[in-house]
């Protein structure tokens, strides 16, 4: 049996602002992972879920989620497999529609699992371009920013039609990450801003010209060993998000609580409306912010440390 995982991701600075050309900063988000498993089968292809229940198979596509199976038929394309005798099977941690990247990791499971069954090796470039493929067909307009740190699996500064650069950052920091339970789909909010830059362009770009340049702050802050001072940065990021009209009233409870109970910094992560806030907490904190975040309606919580690089 071929089994492959890919993670989940956060994004700490610059979302939405980076559709548009500005810069980004991702980490992995690996307690989350999509796991792919591909063993043998005497029947046709199929993709299911670790409960049995079918998710996609090309010759049933009546009965297959109409997204998973064009990420299928996407990916065996863009590998040259014709009418493979496998059973697939996946098995996700990661919640969807909530920033996490689910789709991207799905996609990056299956195609490193894929191309391994089928003895064909593939460079990160490789998955890279043809997860970004199947992220269009979720998300129309991605920005290639999920796809890339999820392949990649390491913390990237990140702008359109460049090379992802990698993060420095000079000493580890904790963030929480609060699920606010509320789901969104990403191409929601991502029309929304596009629709607020053609009806007010210059108010609009002023705002991700703004983000874009917390990034670059962020970016050097990273670097200074001084972690905390990114907490500002957060929230500055998470309100120009509320001025692009893709925060809720609780998102908005979530940064406010995780501010009062002392968190240096919090903003929502992703595309908004709904799924994830990230606050930046002190080891000694972290507790009573996990605890504000609860209080104001976050329905789970993970405590992570982003690790400094070498
Ligand atoms: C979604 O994780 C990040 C967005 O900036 C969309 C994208 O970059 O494709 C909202």
């Amino acid at each position: 049996m071929i089994r492959e995982s890919a993670p989940a991701k956060i994004i700490l600075f610059g979302e939405h602002a980076v559709v548009h050309g500005q810069p980004a900063i991702a980490l992995p988000f690996p307690a989350l992972r999509a796991h792919v498993s591909i063993s043998e089968s005497a029947t046709e292809l199929e993709f299911r879920s670790v409960d049995g229940s079918l998710l996609a198979a090309p010759h049933l596509p009546k009965k297959s989620d109409p997204l998973l199976l064009q990420m299928l038929l996407t990916v065996l394309r863009r590998l040259r497999i014709v009418a493979p005798e496998i059973s697939v099977l996946l098995y996700s941690e990661i919640p969807q529609a909530c920033g996490f990247g689910s789709g991207a990791a799905i996609a990056t499971a299956l195609t490193r699992a894929l191309a391994r069954h089928a003895g064909r090796p593939i460079s990160a470039a490789e998955v890279n371009d043809i997860v970004f493929e199947t992220e269009s067909i979720f998300h129309g307009t991605p920005s290639g920013i999920d796809n890339t740190v999820i392949v990649h699996e390491r913390a990237l500064c990140f702008t359109r039609g460049t090379d992802p650069l990698p993060v420095q950052i000079d000493q580890s920091f904790q963030l929480l990450v609060a699920d606010s339970g509320d789901r969104c789909a990403t191409h929601i909010p991502v029309s929304a801003v596009r629709e607020r830059l053609q009806l007010h362009p210059e108010g609009t770009a002023v705002i991700l010209e703004d983000i874009g340049a917390i990034v670059n702050k962020a970016l050097r802050v990273l670097a200074s060993g001084q972690p905390l001072a990114l907490g500002t940065l957060m929230y500055k990021n998470h309100a120009l998000l509320g001025k692009l009209g893709v925060s809720s009233p609780l998102l908005d409870r979530l940064v406010s609580a995780a501010g009062s109970a002392g968190a240096a910094g919090a903003k929502l992560s992703g595309a908004g409306r709904g799924g994830v806030v990230i606050a930046l907490v002190k080891e000694s904190g972290s507790a009573d912010v996990a605890l504000a975040l609860q209080d104001a309606g976050a329905v789970q919580i993970w405590n992570t440390t982003i690790q400094a690089t070498n």
